[in-house]
């Protein structure tokens, strides 16, 4: 009784949620884009009952503090909705390891707010659940729609989350993800929003937003892949020109990261379309056609210090799944 299952894709931003307006609500400054990935995502398994406190355990450990305080604070906004008081055991697991640069946020939040809701009982529109699984990291509200992802900035808390643009067949590209270092990062992304608005560059990026969302969007619609890429490459860049510039400081690449997007731009130089982007991390994500991708990650996977190759095709949003993980 009261188990329910859900699955979510990890998204990549192409149009990137960088600086927040309100940091309690993940209300952003600016709207964003992103595509699901195929093969990255979370399953999640919950079940209601009469506990002590919640049980929490992510890829097989429990839940370190701070993520168990997240993950708390999330449960406490849908049991308020819910009016229950039941406490929950949560096991969920990544399709790929934790702490090797592609974030979990996106994924176990999208996951945790579908399998948590239905649980529960609530049968929430998808509208209602990308809001309400923004509230636990921003960009999970883009894991719960399908495929090309739309995030609209909003005026209200009531009306900014994501809807899907078009669905994952639309358009055969892939983000092919290039895993470069193991470490941590040292600042998380939801420390790193709050520095945005330091860097002297922040201003000029957010007024031009709007244009280059349009160009993507333009693009995407059309299926012009080279102005798709150039538009998603530029995007990165500029995201990543803000934290470098912001005070304190965020360098989120390591030697490999270059290296990697080196040799992108040389295949690119000798002929073959795509284009790279990075979240915040050191992970790099290659946008390609879907015929240059095995090509490309057999390329990529010879790069020394690259620890693991992905290929993604665009993915489905968050489901409920019927096979449970306890
Ligand atoms: C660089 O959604 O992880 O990946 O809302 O604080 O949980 P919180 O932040 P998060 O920020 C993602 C930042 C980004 C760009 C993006 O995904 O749009």
């Amino acid at each position: 009784m009261m188990k329910k299952t859900a699955i979510a894709p990890a998204n990549i931003a192409l149009i990137k949620y960088w600086g927040k307006r309100d940091a309690s609500l993940n209300l952003p400054l600016n709207s964003s884009f992103s595509m699901n990935l195929s093969e990255l995502s979370t399953t999640t398994t919950i079940q209601f009952r009469q506990l002590k406190k919640d049980e929490i355990s992510l890829d097989g450990h429990d839940a370190t503090t701070e993520d168990r305080e997240r993950v708390v604070r999330h449960l406490d906004r849908i049991r308020k909705i819910a009016g229950t008081s039941f406490r929950a055991r949560v096991v969920s697991r990544n399709t790929f390891p934790t702490g090797v640069g592609i974030a979990s946020s996106a994924s176990g939040f999208a996951a945790l707010t579908l399998a948590a809701t239905r649980a529960l009982g609530l049968r929430l529109s998808e509208k209602q659940l990308s809001l309400l699984a923004r509230r636990g990291s921003g960009s999970a509200c883009r894991s719960v729609p399908d495929g090309f992802v739309e995030w609209v900035v909003g005026k209200r808390d009531e009306d900014s989350y994501a809807f899907s643009l078009h669905p994952p067949d639309f358009w055969d590209i892939h983000d092919v993800v290039v895993l470069v270092s193991r470490r941590m990062k040292k600042v998380t992304s939801t420390e790193g929003h709050s520095l945005a608005p330091t860097s002297p560059f922040f201003q000029v990026r957010l007024r031009d937003i709007p244009r280059r969302l349009s160009l993507l969007k333009k693009a995407l619609k059309e299926k012009d892949f080279s102005t798709f890429g150039r538009v998603v490459e530029e995007e990165a860049l500029n995201m990543h020109a803000v934290m470098m510039t912001s005070s304190p400081p965020l360098l989120y690449w390591e030697p490999v990261t270059l290296k990697v997007m080196l040799l992108v731009f040389q295949m690119r130089d000798e002929g073959l379309q795509a284009y790279v982007t990075l979240d915040a991390g050191p992970t790099v994500h290659v946008i390609c056609q879907a015929n240059d991708a095995e090509r490309l990650a057999r390329k990529l996977r010879t790069v020394e210090g690259v620890i693991a190759v992905i290929d993604n095709k665009p993915g489905k949003g968050a489901r409920v799944v019927e096979e449970h993980l306890f």
